[in-house]
């Protein structure tokens, strides 16, 4: 008996068949960061490719003024506050004004590390 010919072409199906697999839970997965993002609130976990100048630019500048140099609310350039305390406001916010979950747990240190430098 020689090679069976309709092996190769099973094999083939088969891949493919597991790229769909694979394809559709990656979605899935990407679905479920694209909504924590738009979410503006509790459970968000990290954004993939965060980048924290334009998310400053599409959430922090409205109160904290262009290039967050003041507005509403304080400057964050040149702020004397730690990274630790910086962490605790964006996290949990304040009662003066500031909203707390703005920025995704798991993003929380790019942001603070985006605001000391910033001058
Ligand atoms: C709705 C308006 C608003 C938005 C949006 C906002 N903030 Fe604030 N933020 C404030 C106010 C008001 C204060 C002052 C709070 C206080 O003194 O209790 C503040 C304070 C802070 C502080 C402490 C600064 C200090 O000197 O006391 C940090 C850090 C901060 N915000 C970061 C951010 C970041 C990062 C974003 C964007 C993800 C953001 N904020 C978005 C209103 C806002």
């Amino acid at each position: 008996m020689g090679k069976n010919p309709i092996v190769p072409f099973l094999l083939i199906m088969g891949l493919g068949i597991g790229l769909i697999f694979f394809m559709s839970l990656y979605g899935l997965d990407q679905k479920a960061e694209i909504s924590a993002e738009n979410e503006d609130g509790e459970d968000v976990e990290e954004v993939e490719d965060f980048d924290a100048a334009s998310f400053a630019d599409a959430k922090c500048v409205s109160c904290h003024g262009g290039n967050l140099e003041g507005g509403a609310a304080p400057a964050l350039v040149g702020t004397d506050m730690s990274a630790d305390e910086l962490e605790e406001v964006i996290r949990d916010g304040t009662d003066g004004g500031m909203p707390g979950g703005l920025v995704p747990e798991g993003d929380l240190e790019e942001m603070v590390d985006y605001i000391l430098s910033l001058e």
